[in-house]
């Protein structure tokens, strides 16, 4: 044999053995989808499945805008292309009608459907994967329970090769372990069911988790990151000075997951529409279990005892303080104070002094709402400020705001704010 014929069957091997394993890891995960002992019906068990469809986002991401509940087509733009969800509705052709409780719980637990394709990873199998059985029954119950809608959902358009099942393999065989997330043995019960609930029924870190080039990450982490495609950054959940809790009162964090106001300030933009659609809806019981399991969480960053020196204002902050006056302060107050229940302080609010400034461009550029919960029915709207200050005004209030009553920022340039509008304007918020 040649060297260059012993090269190429050595590759060939490599292939087949990776090949192998690759098919090893991704579609020999035994669930016998024919199995179908049907999941008790009783309405008690329904209701928990509504409850979990709510509190996991299922009916928010399987609804499309002005659709019928859990019918899918909701497009969802990623980084690598637009991803449609799926009619989770009794449908026999379009649905899940034909579906057995174990194919269910193979979606879930292992994300594949029920004609064993891998699933995308958009749909957050990373975390579902935890759902114990007993809960992917009940929501199977709870979807065949819908109303059956005959809809065809449109087929993904993603960028060759990240539709493709061979893409999805390695990643899979990357970023997926199925049931891979175990909470920790030692924690109370308290920590563990709130484990449960944010890493998996509520898959916080799908969003507050740092993510790589290929959309992967380390599930268990949530020390925040921006989010693919959207324009936000979801902040970490660990670090004092970004979004951690962990020195919040129970109550205070129970707020703001349920009313979408803290003290402190308010949840915007995919943290608004994740209260909206998910969080408000969880019991008290279920609050306080997500309370204690965040309040858990071993902070990354040392508690800052002493701030940094106050930055030296430029010219650009003192020329916004006169803005401030005329554009913002009769809500937000002359001190930045805000007005309970209606207005969030800027003085003092997280939200305001992040280092990343693309929240704050966001809500400044566009303008937007709290979520609408029992608590607070109707919030007061922010303006959009787009039409009405320059890039150079918007960047002066900023700055102005940042470093303004005690906040400690650096300011931000009228070019962060530019390639913000430009970022808006091609579709990417
Ligand atoms: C962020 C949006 C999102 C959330 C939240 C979400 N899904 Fe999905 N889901 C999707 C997408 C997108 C697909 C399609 C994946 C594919 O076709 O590869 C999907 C597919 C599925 C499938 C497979 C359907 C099929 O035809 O193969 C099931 C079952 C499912 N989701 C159930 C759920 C449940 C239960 C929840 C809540 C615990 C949930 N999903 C939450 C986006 C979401
Ligand atoms: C008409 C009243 C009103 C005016 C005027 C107004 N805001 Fe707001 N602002 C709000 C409301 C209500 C919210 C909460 C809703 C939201 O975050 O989407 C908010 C939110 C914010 C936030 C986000 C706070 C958080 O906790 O997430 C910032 C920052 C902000 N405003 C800055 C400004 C600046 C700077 C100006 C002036 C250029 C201004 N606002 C003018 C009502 C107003
Ligand atoms: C769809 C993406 C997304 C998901 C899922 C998500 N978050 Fe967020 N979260 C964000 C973004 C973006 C922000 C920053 C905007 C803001 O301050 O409201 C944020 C902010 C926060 C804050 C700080 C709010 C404040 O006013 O101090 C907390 C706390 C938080 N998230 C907790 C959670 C928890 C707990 C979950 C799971 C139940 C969760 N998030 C799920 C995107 C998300």
């Amino acid at each position: 044999m040649t060297v260059l014929r012993r090269a190429l069957l050595a590759l060939a091997v490599l292939t087949l053995v990776g090949a192998a394993a690759l098919w090893h890891l991704n579609f020999n995960d035994g669930v016998d989808v024919s199995a179908s002992a049907p999941p008790g019906t009783d309405a008690a068990t329904v209701q928990r499945g509504a409850y979990l469809a709510r509190v996991g986002n299922c009916l928010a991401c399987h609804t499309a805008r002005g659709g019928v509940a859990a019918a899918g087509g909701r497009a969802i733009a990623t980084p690598f292309g637009t991803v449609y969800t799926s009619n989770l509705t009794p449908d026999a052709d379009t649905g899940i009608g034909h579906w057995s409780a174990a194919a269910f719980w193979r979606a879930l637990h292992h994300g594949r459907s029920a004609d064993g394709r891998l699933l995308n990873p958009v749909f957050p199998y990373t975390h579902t994967t935890l759902l114990t059985r007993a809960d992917s029954d009940a929501l199977f119950a709870y979807f065949s329970s819908l109303p059956p809608q005959r809809q065809h959902v449109a087929a993904h358009e993603l960028r060759w090769p990240y539709g493709t099942q061979a893409a999805l393999a390695v990643w899979r065989a990357l970023y997926f372990r199925p049931g891979g997330l175990a909470a920790d043995a030692a924690a109370s019960d308290s920590v563990k069911r709130g484990a449960y609930l944010v890493q998996g029924v509520a898959h916080c870190s799908a969003c507050h988790a740092r993510r790589d080039a290929l959309g992967g990450a380390d599930w268990r982490d949530l020390s925040g990151g921006p989010i693919p495609g959207l324009g936000w950054y979801a902040p970490s959940l660990v670090a004092p000075h970004e979004a951690g809790v962990g020195d919040w009162p129970d109550a205070e964090i129970a707020r703001l997951l349920q009313s979408g106001a803290s003290r402190l300030g308010v949840a915007s933009g995919p943290m608004a529409e994740v209260v909206f659609q998910g969080t408000q809806y969880l019991t008290a019981a279920d609050l306080a279990d997500v309370a204690a399991y965040l309040k858990a969480l071993p902070p990354h960053d040392a508690p800052r005892t002493a701030l940094p020196a106050p930055p030296a204002r430029t010219r650009l902050a003192t020329a916004g303080e006169k803005l401030y006056g005329q554009k913002c302060a009769a809500c937000h107050g002359e001190q930045g104070e805000g007005v309970p229940g209606a207005y969030p302080p800027l003085a003092g609010n997280r939200a305001v002094t992040l280092s990343h400034t693309q929240n704050l461009l966001q809500v400044m550029l566009h303008g937007g709402f709290g979520p609408a919960t029992a608590t607070r029915p109707r919030p007061f709207g922010m303006p959009p400020f787009i039409l009405e200050l320059n890039d150079a005004e918007i960047a002066s209030v900023l700055s102005h705001i940042r470093t303004a009553w005690g906040n400690r920022a650096p300011e931000v340039s009228p070019l962060d704010v530019l390639q913000m509008r430009q970022a808006s304007s091609t579709g990417l918020r």
